[in-house]
């Protein structure tokens, strides 16, 4: 039987009408586990990561995976297990890398509103970097540090100014960002730094958005950050590596991204150019590693014909994949099992939570019954990191499938788990 693989989607493919992650059936898995489900192939993930170690192959790079795109435990420790570091932006996920067999040392902290007890925390453990990304943070930082007789490893956020064309709320590295320190002043904050007693500068950071799809700001970002190396390095500060950030996109609804590891032979010539080919460096993909490798089966509850639009009501809603209704964002949505009634009908697919904003996809052609099971695709970032509680409803199960062996890691939330941290008001 041929597999019809879907876009994008290297592990996830149709055999017959059945749709497959790896070698299990999605259907008996949702009916196994109920829905709303999250289904990751590990698979997935490593060929995802595989891209990017393609494109490094001889070369000093510490790949530090940023798990706010999906911090589950089961999918730490894929990439724990594949030797990768991680991007960290709070104490609660540095606990998380910590207990799914991280390194400390390879750890990078990033993010603008650090506290000192999650500096402190972060210290303690010996995490690799902080990514410091204002002058008042690199005091702080310093008095902390100095305080536990230790040197703090930082390094700047730079804001480039590059427009990475994408979502205007996922773009970090324009002026009006509140991300980094504007280039025109990183050297003077640089010398500060040098200055400060609990501090060791380490390296340099930039991170110009996410869902990028083009490779120009890119390269446009590189050409700005190493203008600065030349001249932090020639006030005599030597920077041990740079950090290129993340951001690389996902084939959504047709987008076409590069391939890591196109986009990072072109970066690394740019390197090699420039002079600085033999420089460690240090990456932090997110999305690029995990979005692709999950999906979110749902059932379908109602179908509700209307006079403008017909309604497919889901178990799954906007707690469990708030990508649509905050960024307006498409997730394309198949059926777990092909074939339903022809012709097919276009549907506003959405959720059960009380507003008009918990929609999943509008205006989708679909061939469905109450009680099918559909597939939400591209759901393994941003998804279950960003799910709530909203309506009181439960987080979603997650399966991690490996080859022909499904693992539960992550039990369906209920209300007593919900409840756990309330108590009523003593009469
Ligand atoms: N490094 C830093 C400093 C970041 O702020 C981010 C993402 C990353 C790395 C990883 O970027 P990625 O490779 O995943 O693009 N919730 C939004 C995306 C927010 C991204 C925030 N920062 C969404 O669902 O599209």
């Amino acid at each position: 039987m041929t597999d019809h693989k879907l876009p994008g989607h290297p592990h996830f493919a149709y055999r017959g009408n059945d749709l497959f992650a790896e070698d299990l059936m999605v259907s008996e898995l949702a009916s196994l586990h109920g829905t709303p489900l999250f289904v990751y192939s590990k698979a997935a993930m490593l060929s995802a990561l595989a891209a990017y170690q393609r494109g490094f192959a001889g070369r000093d790079v510490q790949i530090c995976y940023a798990m706010k795109a999906n911090s589950s435990l089961g999918v730490l420790q894929v990439f724990a297990g594949a030797g990768c570091g991680f991007d960290i932006v709070s104490g609660g996920e540095l606990e998380r890398v910590l207990a799914a067999g991280g390194q400390a040392n390879k750890i990078i902290f990033s993010g603008v509103g650090k506290t000192r007890a999650e500096m402190r925390q972060a210290l303690a453990a010996g995490i690799g970097c902080f990514n410091v990304e204002s002058e008042a943070e690199l005091d702080v930082l310093s008095g902390v540090a100095a305080a536990m007789n230790l040197r703090a490893p930082v390094s700047i956020r730079v804001n480039p100014n590059v427009d990475p064309k994408t979502h205007p709320y996922i773009s970090t590295g324009l002026k009006g960002n509140k991300f980094g320190v504007a280039h025109e002043d990183a050297l003077r904050i640089y010398q500060h730094a040098a200055a400060l007693p609990g501090l060791q500068v380490a390296g340099i950071d930039c991170h110009i958005g996410s869902q990028i799809t083009e490779t120009t700001p890119y390269l446009d970002a590189m050409d700005r950050v190493l203008d600065l190396v030349a001249s932090i390095e020639s006030a005599g500060i030597e920077l041990e590596h740079i950090d290129f950030g993340g951001g690389l996109g996902i084939n959504y609804n047709g987008d076409t991204p590069p391939e890591a590891d196109v986009l990072w032979r072109q970066l690394l010539a740019k390197l090699d150019a420039r002079g600085y080919g033999s420089k460690k460096l240090m990456i932090e993909p997110g999305r690029s590693l995990v979005g692709n490798a999950g999906i979110c089966l749902t059932e379908v509850l109602y179908l509700k014909p209307g006079e403008q639009k017909n309604f497919c009501i889901i178990d799954a809603a906007m707690n469990d994949l708030p990508r649509p209704a905050m960024y307006q964002a498409f997730h394309a949505i198949v059926p777990a099992v092909a074939g339903g009634p022809a012709p097919a009908t276009t549907y506003d697919v959405v959720g059960p939570v009380c507003e008009s904003g918990d929609w999943i996809g509008r205006d989708r052609p679909l061939a469905v019954n109450a009680g099918d099971v559909l597939a939400v695709l591209s759901a393994g970032a941003y998804c279950m990191s960003m799910a709530s509680n909203y309506n009181t409803r439960g987080r979603a199960a997650e399966v991690l499938v490996d080859g022909s062996q499904a693992h539960l890691i992550r039990r369906r939330e209920d209300a007593q788990d919900q409840m756990r941290h309330e108590q009523l008001v003593a009469e």
